[in-house]
């Protein structure tokens, strides 16, 4: 197994250099900058995350200037970005970073809020060329395929595996490697539907292709049914002001604002209702379908903070899940 692994090296390194796609974060070895990038990264697809790392980097160039921030700022830099623990993460582990330098370690930089084994040893391989593995789903997926490995991967054990099996076969280009293993995840050997084995510079090595077994692979364990909550949403406005409410500080999207938002509401008793549509977001336990209401509130209902729609811009992170209401703002 190991000697497959090992043959593959090469030939992914080589494919990298030339078909790798041009990122924002890629080019530089500044761990603070990796960091960022590998945090917004986690759970949130490259396409969405581009624009946010630009924006964000601009705002605060190094952990100093995060540092200083004020949480309100850095939640409104991530808004839309979803997991928003991640920012505050980010900002709590800033101020350790702001006064004791950017960890040099695996263990050290593990340590830090917000970072798992994943996202450690990415930083650490692309920041400091250290050999640490960053075994995701989707190095699992191509690490199954290349050797035709039926273990679960959703097994924490499998995962370990890999990772211990990755780390003898690590080059010393250790941040071109691992950000290879993840490209060759994402444009080739793709996550829905039938890889490109004819891109593949692994093709002429990879147990399953040859056998043609490719999407007998990766195994999992069975998928849990996200729970669905019906909710309903009301957008209420009076005098050019529209009512928010701030989430609880535990739990999903906790902290962050909202529309009034209830699992069972008679809009007409808030006033009158003049717009009424629907929308789905999905979240990874649970899916919320909502039926949103606009509704001319009677009163200023005092359990609300009353924004005006620039304000609401300007100072109020509001989660992706409400977008569809917020357009009525327009
Ligand atoms: N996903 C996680 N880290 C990544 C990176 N550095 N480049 C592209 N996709 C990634």
């Amino acid at each position: 197994m190991k000697d497959i692994l090992r043959q593959a090296v090469p030939p992914l390194l080589g494919w990298y250099r030339v078909h790798k796609r041009t990122l924002p974060w890629r080019g530089t070895h500044d761990a603070y900058k990796v960091w960022v990038s590998e945090i917004m990264l986690q759970q949130t697809r490259v396409e969405a995350v581009k624009e946010y790392y630009v924006r964000f980097l601009e705002r605060f160039p190094t952990a100093k200037e995060l540092a200083e921030a004020s949480e309100d700022e850095v939640l409104k830099y991530w808004e839309g970005l979803g997991y928003y623990s991640r920012a505050r993460n980010l900002h709590r582990a800033a101020k350790v970073i702001a006064k004791d330098g950017f960890p040099k370690t695996f263990e050290g930089v593990r340590a830090l809020a917000g970072i798992g084994d994943y996202t450690a040893g990415a930083i650490c391989s692309i920041a400091y060329d250290l050999p640490c593995p960053a075994v995701d789903g989707n190095v699992l997926r191509i690490l199954t395929r290349l050797l035709a490995d039926g273990r679960n991967i959703d097994d924490n054990k499998t995962k370990a595996e890999f990772s211990a099996l990755l780390k003898e076969v690590y080059p010393k280009e250790a941040g071109d490697f691992c950000q290879a293993l993840m490209e060759l995840g994402a444009i080739v050997c793709v996550p829905n539907g039938a890889p490109l084995c004819g891109e593949c510079p692994w093709a002429g090595l990879c147990r399953a292709h040859l056998e043609n077994r490719e999407e007998e692979f990766p195994v999992r364990a069975e998928k849990r049914a996200r729970k669905i909550q019906h909710l309903t949403v009301l957008v209420l406005e009076r005098n050019g002001k529209y009512a928010l409410q701030k989430r609880a500080e535990k739990g999903l999207l906790a902290g962050l604002w909202q529309f009034p938002l209830f699992e069972e509401a008679e809009p007409a008793a808030f006033g009158e209702v003049v717009k009424v549509k629907s929308a789905k977001h999905i979240f990874t336990h649970v899916e919320w379908h909502m039926t949103g209401y606009f509704v001319r509130a009677k009163e200023c209902f005092s359990d609300y903070v009353w924004v005006t729609k620039e304000e609401l811009k300007s100072g109020y992170a509001l989660p992706s899940a409400f977008k569809a209401f917020k357009d009525w703002l327009k």
